[in-house]
């Protein structure tokens, strides 16, 4: 099955086909994969201005998913995000999508974009398809799709999640942050050193200059045993850093907030797993591009006992595009009626398929 996937539900407009590899646990491959981002227009205003965005998406909707189908002309089906996200990014998306199956009479599934941030994690880059599945994760015992029961971490701009994945479309929701997302917090600490939009990217690469010891930066919420998170303080730690230090070394400063980010969201995803007694770990979302955080997320679940797998998908998956909104689709195959379909900025990660047990 040729699954066309459609994306917009902040400020990248993303079309893509997936389809199913020869057997389920080989992954999914991708027949093609294009996105258009309005970023360079929102780093002249230091954030994203969604009017902007959703004006940006229409005007060229059409042409990316034209080139998604350059190569693959015959589609099964049509995946489109319904939410979260901005309302009028994700209605230049879904309204298209539903014009699409309408036209070319194809069923249409809506998706949620936090838990199909984590099927990227099935996904096979399509240079690698011929050969090791999942080379660059480097160990063999990744070298496969992950198992459940399942940990996830989704780090993107707007949500830090952590749930419990019991089986495709079986997600229970276990903690998240109770104010800023973690890519939140990378972006508005870039803002105070007047780095430019998005924030992640750029601390990173400061970072690697940094000494991330040399300023005293909190760990919101580490100690506690929810699983819960806060990013909001350390955002007003950096703030009040910055005004009371005249001179400020950039690149300390910078490996301390992503030090700080990173511990936090590995002891939290460490407390998740040994309390679940999982057998695999998705890390996703924008955050999870992060070199650090990928390493020593690695780092941390590689010592724990028994061993576990950790999946993080090549950074190029994690950070917004369509390949894992057509790979959810494919796994949690649910159309409905294109009359049915409405855009939903504020759904949680656990959506309607909501797991209190
Ligand atoms: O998942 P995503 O592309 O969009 C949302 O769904 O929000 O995530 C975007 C977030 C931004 O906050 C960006 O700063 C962050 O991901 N990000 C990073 C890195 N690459 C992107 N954060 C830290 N390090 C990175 N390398
Ligand atoms: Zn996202």
């Amino acid at each position: 099955m040729k699954i066309l996937g459609i994306e917009t539900s902040c400020d990248e407009t993303a079309a893509a086909v997936v389809e199913n590899g020869p057997s389920t646990s080989s992954g999914l491959r991708i027949l093609s994969d294009v996105v258009a981002s309005s970023v360079e227009l929102h780093q002249k205003t230091g954030g994203i201005i969604p009017e902007i965005a959703a004006r940006e998406q229409l005007k060229c909707i059409v042409h990316v998913i034209e080139e998604a189908l350059q190569k693959t002309k015959k589609i099964d089906a049509i995946a489109v995000t319904v939410g979260p996200g901005l309302i009028g990014s994700l209605l230049v998306g879904v309204e298209t999508a539903k014009t699409l199956a309408y036209i070319w009479k194809k069923p249409i599934v809506p998706v949620n974009h936090l838990q199909a941030h984590l099927y990227a994690n099935w996904l096979v880059p399509e240079n690698k398809q011929q050969t090791n599945p999942r080379p660059e994760l480097g160990s063999k015992a990744n070298n496969k799709v992950p198992k459940f029961p399942a940990v996830g971490l989704v780090v993107s701009g707007g949500h830090t999640d952590l749930v419990l994945m019991k089986d495709h479309g079986k997600i229970k929701w276990l903690g998240g942050t109770r104010d800023d997302a973690a890519g939140e917090c990378f972006d508005k600490t870039a803002r105070v050193f007047g780095l430019p939009y998005p924030g992640g990217p750029e601390i990173a690469k400061l970072a690697e200059k940094g000494n991330s010891q040399a300023y005293d930066l909190p760990r919101p919420m580490i100690k506690q045993k929810n699983l819960d998170f806060s990013f909001s303080g350390l955002k007003t730690a950096v703030i009040n850093l910055k005004r009371k230090q005249k001179s400020i070394s950039k690149a300390d400063l910078a490996a301390g907030i992503q030090q700080a980010i990173i511990d936090v969201l590995v002891a939290k995803t460490a407390k998740a797993v040994e309390r679940y007694r999982v057998k695999s770990v998705l890390l996703a979302g924008g955050v999870a591009a992060n070199k650090e955080l990928r390493k020593q997320m690695q780092a941390q679940i590689s010592s724990l006992e028994p061993k576990i797998n950790l999946f993080i998908p090549p950074s190029k998956f994690c950070t917004d595009n369509a390949t894992y909104i057509a790979a959810c689709a494919f796994f949690n195959f649910k159309p409905i009626p294109w009359q049915k379909i409405e855009a939903n900025p504020g759904l949680g990660i656990a959506g309607a398929s909501i797991d209190k047990t």
